[in-house]
């Protein structure tokens, strides 16, 4: 960003956004410290290959076989396809990954300890889990997982709330005047997240921005397999399906007046009760996003850092909504293929 400061040049920032996710899953996942998001080339590449899995994700819906098949089909089939080229990245990076980590000869006690031990330290080293689950197999299956899970949503969230920040000079002069007093010395200083959740002004954009793009928007559905359930005057047999569509919670005019319009301030009204029953973004349940902590605390670090004091003053360039706005629905919102992303000049 700082290269193209004053030359008029663009930066491809929804490329910038999905490549610091994935640094931070994967320094989580397995401590790959080799940062993407410095190299504007990496990270294309990277947010690319995420799309790639991303449009093809219904197919795998309606023939789940075919899971089964990326399982066990060698990678240089997998590659004659973008998005078995993809599961083919992502399982040799995690294998790779594994077999360093049970090569390497570090000292149990002190690596539980350490809290930059990965995931897969911790998982290699847990003692109660059976050796079947650490397999390298296995392991690689929840690596993929967790970095394909985590790897570019925050990305896209930070995409959508940027764009209309970006196109609302008052939301963004709102959002510079609170984040002001926080990073007036960045980097000497960076704001605790506990401060940066304090923010109500923040926090209301960071709802809105998930709002307007929540991940999955579609319905995903669940099954209750022991008992039917009671809602209201209604029984539903057990195992029937049931679920809610993101798309529609999040657009209904009722509790979002003009939904389609970013507006944090309804978020900061007194009662908002309504608002949160309906916002579910990351879903509810036990099966709802196991990475919602992390992701809510790269999108706080991530706009505060942008929009901090003294930051970078950044343009929309050649962005529309429709080059942000998902439209598609790959489970996960997407926009049409050829939507352009967003792109910034920095003054
Ligand atoms: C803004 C960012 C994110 C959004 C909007 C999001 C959204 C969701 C949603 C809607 C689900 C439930 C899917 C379903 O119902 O089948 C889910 C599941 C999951 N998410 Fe996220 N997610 C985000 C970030 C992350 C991150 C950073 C991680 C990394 C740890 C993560 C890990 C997971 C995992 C492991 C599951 C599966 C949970 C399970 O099946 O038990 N997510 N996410």
């Amino acid at each position: 960003m700082s290269r193209c400061k004053g030359t008029g040049e663009f930066v491809q920032l929804d490329d910038t956004f999905a490549a610091y996710t994935r640094d931070i899953i994967a320094a989580i996942c397995y401590e790959d410290e080799a940062p993407m998001v410095e190299d504007a080339g990496k990270s294309a590449e990277w947010h690319n290959m995420t799309m790639n899995l991303v449009y093809q994700q219904p197919v795998a819906v309606h023939l789940p076989f075919l899971m089964k098949l990326v399982r066990i089909l060698p990678d240089a089939i997998l590659k004659l396809y973008p998005a078995g080229g993809t599961c083919a990245r992502l399982r040799s990076n995690a294998i790779d990954h594994i077999e360093t980590a049970k090569k390497q000869n570090r000292g149990m006690e002190a690596a539980l300890k350490d809290v930059r031990s990965s995931m897969l330290r911790h998982m290699l080293l847990d003692k109660d889990l059976p050796q079947s689950e650490k397999s390298t197999d296995r392991l690689a299956q929840e690596l993929m997982n967790v970095v394909g899970a985590g790897g570019s949503t925050p990305g896209t969230a930070l995409t959508i709330t940027t764009y209309h920040i970006l196109s609302n000079p008052r939301v963004e002069n709102k959002l510079r005047q609170e984040l002001a007093g926080l990073t007036v010395n960045f980097p000497t200083e960076v704001p605790q997240l506990t401060d940066l959740e304090r923010l109500p002004y923040l926090q209301a954009c960071l709802k809105e921005g998930l709002r307007m793009g929540p991940g999955a928007i579609r319905r995903t559905p669940r099954c209750f397999p022991d008992d039917d359930v009671v809602y209201k005057d209604y029984v539903i047999p057990k195992n029937t399906p049931i679920g809610i569509a993101t798309y529609y919670m999040h657009n209904d005019p009722e509790v979002f007046p003009e939904p389609f319009e970013f507006r944090p301030e309804r978020w900061l009204a007194d009662d908002i009760s309504l608002l949160k029953r309906n916002w579910v973004p990351f879903s509810r349940g036990a099966r709802g996003c196991a990475g919602i902590n992390l992701a809510m605390s790269e999108l706080s670090l991530g706009i505060s850092t942008l929009f901090r004091a003294d930051g970078p003053k950044l343009r929309l360039y050649e962005t529309e909504r429709r080059d942000i706005q998902p439209c598609y629905d790959r489970i996960i919102g997407v926009p049409a293929p050829d939507a352009r992303g967003l792109r910034v000049t920095v003054h």
